[in-house]
């Protein structure tokens, strides 16, 4: 069985490429730039450079796969990206596809990239080949990006208010792809995939405060301030929009609800918040 990792340059895609390499698995990684790729075929991974937007890259990459990891990246372009995937796979007889999805998934998803995953899940169904998808609504790795924030100032921005979000480790999302793509178990499957509680960013103060040794206190952001911040930072206005859905989502509840997938796909339990912190708590300031 040979699969194809799209988006390996990526967070997850890298993560699968790995973890499939990792369990003997045969696994191509579709990057755009091979230089980028150089870990990866250090693990000896097959590289292959094709381009989600020029279709005419992608019979090569797709060539004799029998199963194929889709992501990449968040942004207004990915229904057409990705349907160009779905067709290459479709052409090359691919079986099996395990589709990166995300918070929000429906055709009519108040969220906008809710419905670009969604417009693709539908292509992939309808295409004929088995499908699985999988529905994580926040990755603990976003947590890193506030990092400087607290390090730097004992701040905890956001704009959720006290709303739980059941935030997932990406590389336990990976596993689950990996699980997802080794067996044939999950076909028709969707997946919405979470750690072992939802958390607040209260919640999560705290557990920096006892951690670090230091209070570390949450900044509540009105979404349109926290908008026009992003916007000034230089963030495009399609991308800050999108945030700010995904804040609206989260303060609704929508990212609530915790689920077992990871060990239903992977016989294994999910990252915690606070195994994660402990991980990186040099990120976020810590002494020593
Ligand atoms: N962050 C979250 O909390 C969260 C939560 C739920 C769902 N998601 C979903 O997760 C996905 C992003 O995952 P990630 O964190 O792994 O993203 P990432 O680290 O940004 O990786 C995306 C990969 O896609 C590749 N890519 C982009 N355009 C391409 C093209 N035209 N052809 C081939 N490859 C292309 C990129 O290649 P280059 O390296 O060349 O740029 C990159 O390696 C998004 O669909 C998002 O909706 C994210």
């Amino acid at each position: 069985m040979t699969v194809l990792a799209i988006g390996a340059n990526g967070q997850v895609g890298g993560e699968v490429a790995r973890l499939l390499a990792q369990r003997g698995i045969c696994v191509r990684a579709l990057v755009r730039d091979s230089a980028k790729a150089k870990p990866l075929a250090a693990l000896g991974i097959e590289i292959v450079e094709a381009d989600l937007a020029e279709p005419s890259t992608l019979a090569r990459a797709f060539s004799g796969v029998d199963r194929v990891f889709l992501s990449s990246a968040l942004d207004p372009s990915q229904v057409e990206l990705q349907a160009n995937a779905v067709e290459a796979a479709r052409n090359a007889g691919v079986r099996h596809v395990v589709k990166l999805s995300g918070l929000g998934t429906a055709l009519d998803s108040e969220v906008a990239s809710g419905r670009w995953h969604a417009q693709t899940e539908e292509r992939i169904e309808a295409s004929g080949m088995g499908w699985t998808h999988l529905r994580p609504y926040f990755f603990l790795q976003n947590l890193l990006q506030m990092a400087p924030l607290v390090a730097n100032a004992d701040v905890l921005p956001n704009s959720i208010g006290g709303a739980a979000i059941a935030g997932v480790d990406a590389r336990d999302l990976a596993a689950c792809a990996v699980g997802a793509l080794a067996s044939d178990d999950h076909f028709g499957l969707a997946y919405d995939v979470t750690g072992p509680e939802a958390f607040t960013y209260g919640e999560i103060a705290e557990v920096l405060s006892k951690r670090l040794g230091r209070a570390i206190r949450t900044l509540e952001l009105k979404p349109e301030i926290a908008r026009a911040r992003m916007i000034e930072d230089g963030m495009p206005e399609w991308h800050a929009d999108v945030l700010e859905e995904f804040a609206a989502c989260f303060t609704r509840g929508g990212g609530a609800p915790v689920t077992d997938a990871v060990l239903q796909l992977t016989g294994n339990a999910p990252r915690s918040v606070g195994e994660f912190i402990d991980e990186h708590a040099s990120a976020f300031g810590a002494a020593g």
